[in-house]
């Protein structure tokens, strides 16, 4: 299952590129279907997240701080696309989904199901 959780967030990161560069080049529609598809992908990362989750025998600080940045990852994509469609700037809500993006993929990858990189 933690193959399938990766597999959503990946994809997602793809879309939400996709997404960007679609909407900086004006089109409008392909814009728009990308970022529902997205929306899609938002709840399979939560849904494939609790999944792993229920299997959990000893909830530790970690796996709370794993699940709020996991959430925060998601929520500054939907900033950025947000603010993008506003037409308000975009770099603060960029910087903070790279800095909660690596904390969450290090914090997933240290905790123990799945692949074990660092400990
Ligand atoms: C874009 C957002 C997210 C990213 C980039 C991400 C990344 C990761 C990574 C890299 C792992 C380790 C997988 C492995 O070792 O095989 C992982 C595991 C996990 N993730 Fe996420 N995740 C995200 C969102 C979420 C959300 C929203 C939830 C909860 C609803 C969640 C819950 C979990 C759980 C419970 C694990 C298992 C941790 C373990 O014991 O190894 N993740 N995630």
């Amino acid at each position: 299952m933690t193959h399938a959780h990766i597999t959503t967030w990946v994809v997602a990161i793809i879309l939400f590129f996709v997404a960007n560069s679609l909407f900086k080049s004006g089109k409008e529609k392909p814009f728009k279907i990308v970022h529902m598809v997205l929306r899609l992908f938002y709840v399979l990362i939560i849904v494939t997240g609790i999944i792993i989750a229920s299997d959990i025998y000893k909830f530790s600080g970690e796996y709370i701080g794993k699940i709020i940045l996991g959430i925060l990852t998601i929520g500054m994509m939907e900033m950025v696309l947000g603010k993008l469609k506003k037409g308000q700037p975009t770099k603060v809500f960029w910087i903070i989904f790279f800095v909660v993006l690596i904390l969450t993929i290090l914090l997933g990858l240290r905790l123990p199901m799945g692949f074990w990189l660092f400990r």
